[in-house]
């Protein structure tokens, strides 16, 4: 196993239906180290960058118009295969195909809004978290040495 560092959102859709608390639980419980975290809110343009790979698919403009259309909380979380245990904890894109007691299956009401984001691959995170951190506002550690 290697330490690794993923982008984790959670979307306009929990943070207005006051899941943010319950989420954060599950991420210091798993556990995660969180290196880093904002609440933001993007505009048109930055979601359009964000998911820029999903720009020919059907769904694109829903998927912009939704992410941008309130506050939204941006984490890197950093552990042993953060990424892959983080994508494990959400549960599957579809929240009707997610396991029990994961983040999706608990918290999204539809295929689009389904609560969280994760990074798919460890070159994708290192872009993502880029998006919304400077590498000076990342921690990997709790406690300074
Ligand atoms: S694909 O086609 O397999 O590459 O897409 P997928 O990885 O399943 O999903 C990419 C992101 O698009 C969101 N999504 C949707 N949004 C709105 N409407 C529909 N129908 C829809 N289908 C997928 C999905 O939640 C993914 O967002 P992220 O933030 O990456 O989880």
């Amino acid at each position: 196993m290697a330490y690794e560092e993923t982008l984790a959102l959670i979307k306009p859709d929990a943070v207005k239906a006051g899941h943010t608390g319950k989420i954060i639980e599950a991420v210091i419980a798993a556990p995660f180290t969180i290196c880093a975290i904002k609440k933001t809110m993007l505009n048109r343009a930055m979601a359009e960058r964000f998911y820029a790979v999903h720009r020919e698919k059907p769904f694109f403009d829903d998927l912009v118009q939704f992410m941008s259309s309130g506050p939204i909380y941006a984490m890197v979380l950093g552990g042993e295969s953060a990424l892959l245990r983080w994508r494990e904890l959400m549960g599957a894109t579809n929240f009707e195909e997610a396991a029990e007691g994961t983040l999706r299956k608990r918290f999204a009401t539809s295929l689009g809004r389904n609560a969280v984001h994760g990074s798919d691959s460890l070159e994708n995170a290192c872009t993502e978290i880029a998006i919304f951190f400077s590498r000076q506002e990342v921690l990997p550690c709790d406690i300074p040495s």
